[in-house]
């Protein structure tokens, strides 16, 4: 199939001799357009597979941002072990018999750039890594390219074709047509532009680390953003184990999907059940414990909302909020206290989300409420129940999106009692009858 792109490049090429006629393009019948969809490579990381959107798609370019220390080398060099040893397995099969038809070439290794760290750094992980997996690494099919210099790497990818390219990271990458130095918008810009033009005319995948700091970067992946197919963030919190693998953009699938690990002394591990790990230490008939069930993406996960009400000692007391935005808390307490008669106006109010999440949806808000209005008057919640609401200023329940899927969750969790708007319009009616 001859791309209107490709027909276009050669016209110019030729010269357009100043004929109209020319200038025409045949368009591509939609019924011939192959889609994404069959084209797509498993990388054999389920939680990966997921915010992907089912697999790779080649000629892919791939931004994996997130904080330094958090996990991208580690993903990635799983990733890399896992197609290499298929890429083993598809040059030791009979010929032909697994190559994805999607890939031009036959793919011949996985291509690891490592601008960052040295070869054997990356072997150190490597053996670290290999104890979780089920497989002999066929570590002939991985390379290691210690090079900072974008046009080198560019070269070596049209003479090797690999079959992945994984560039850790795109901020070490420079080009010497600029004069900035590494790690400037500029050389970060025209370095992912390089190889985001290697990686469309040769249909390989190439995943870029992209590091973001909390302070945001002056180079930061922000800027990459739009030029990129996908974008995936890798979040967590250094204190936990818990990953999350956030889609922010996917030009070949939906976005806001997430992937959960767990980061473990042999790697990244996918947690399939996410509501089983995070309710894994959870106490029943323990005051200041709410359940909730948020949705991550198009994911429903139950997660337990930790509450502390105590006398306050200072003249303005405390809301300490991990995990939920603090100016959320402040307002449900605002509410808790108008609408439901509650005394937090001289306690300290401490409110924590078990096992490090971030919650972000307001659909929190009632589990929220009825956790600090537990602890507050010293009584656990009932047992085996979870709520699912979001609270208005006026003190009513309102009702969340997607209720059924939530529903399926709980109950598959053992969850007998769903608490929500459909059973208390009001916060108040909910902390009269339930405590
Ligand atoms: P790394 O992948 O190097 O982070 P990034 O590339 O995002 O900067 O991972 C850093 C942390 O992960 C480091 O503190 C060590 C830890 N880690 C594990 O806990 N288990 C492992 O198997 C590996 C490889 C790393
Ligand atoms: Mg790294």
């Amino acid at each position: 199939m001859v791309s209107t792109r490709t027909q276009n490049a050669k016209r110019h090429a030729n010269g357009r001799a100043g004929k109209t006629q020319n200038l025409a393009v045949k368009p591509i019948r939609l019924s011939e357009v192959t889609g994404v969809a069959e084209k797509r490579i498993p990388t054999g990381i389920g939680e990966l597979d997921r915010v992907l959107g089912g697999g790779i798609v080649p000629g892919s370019v791939v931004l994996v941002a997130g904080e330094p220390g958090i996990g991208k080398s580690t993903l990635l060099t799983q990733l890399a072990l896992r197609v290499a040893n298929s890429i083993w397995h598809m040059a030791n099969s009979k010929r032909g018999e697994t190559k994805p038809s999607a890939i031009r070439h036959t793919p011949s290794a996985v291509l690891y750039v490592c601008g960052e760290e040295n070869p054997g750094q990356i072997k150190l992980r490597v053996g670290r890594l290999e104890a979780s997996l089920k497989f002999k690494v066929q570590s002939a099919k991985l390379f290691l390219l210690p090079e900072v210099d974008v046009d080198a790497v560019v070269s070596t990818i049209e003479k090797e074709k690999p079959g992945l390219v994984i560039v850790d990271s795109i901020q070490t990458m420079m080009t010497g047509d600029l004069t900035s130095s590494a790690g400037s918008v500029g050389q970060v810009s025209e370095s992912t532009r390089r190889l985001i033009s290697v990686a469309k005319a040769l249909e390989v995948p190439v995943f870029l680390v992209g590091h973001v700091t909390k302070e945001g970067a002056i180079a930061g992946p922000k800027i990459l953003e739009h030029m990129v197919d996908v974008v995936l963030e890798l979040s967590g919190d250094m204190q936990h184990e818990f990953r999350l693998l956030r889609t922010t953009k996917n030009r070949f699938g939906t976005t806001d999907e997430v992937g959960v690990f767990v980061m473990e002394e042999v790697g990244l591990e996918e947690v399939l059940n996410p509501s089983d790990r995070f309710l894994e230490d959870r106490q029943d008939k323990v005051s200041g414990s709410a359940v909730v069930c948020v949705l991550e993406g198009t994911r429903p996960m139950l997660v337990e909302i930790q509450a502390l009400v105590v006398p306050s000692q200072l003249a303005i007391p405390r809301r300490v909020a991990s995990g939920v935005d603090l100016r959320r808390v402040q307002i449900l307490v605002a509410v808790l206290t108008k609408r439901c008669g509650l005394r937090l106006g001289d306690a300290d109010v401490y409110v924590n989300v078990a096992g490090g999440l971030t919650i972000r949806e307001p659909a929190s808000d009632f589990g929220i409420a009825m956790a600090i209005a537990s602890s507050n008057r010293n009584r656990a919640l009932p047992t085996k129940t979870a709520f699912i609401g979001e609270v208005g200023l006026l003190g009513e329940v309102r009702k969340v999106g997607r209720l059924n899927q939530r529903l399926a969750e709980a109950k598959a969790q053992g969850f007998s009692r769903v608490v929500s708007a459909s059973e208390y319009r009001s916060l108040a009616a909910a902390v009269r009858a339930l405590l």
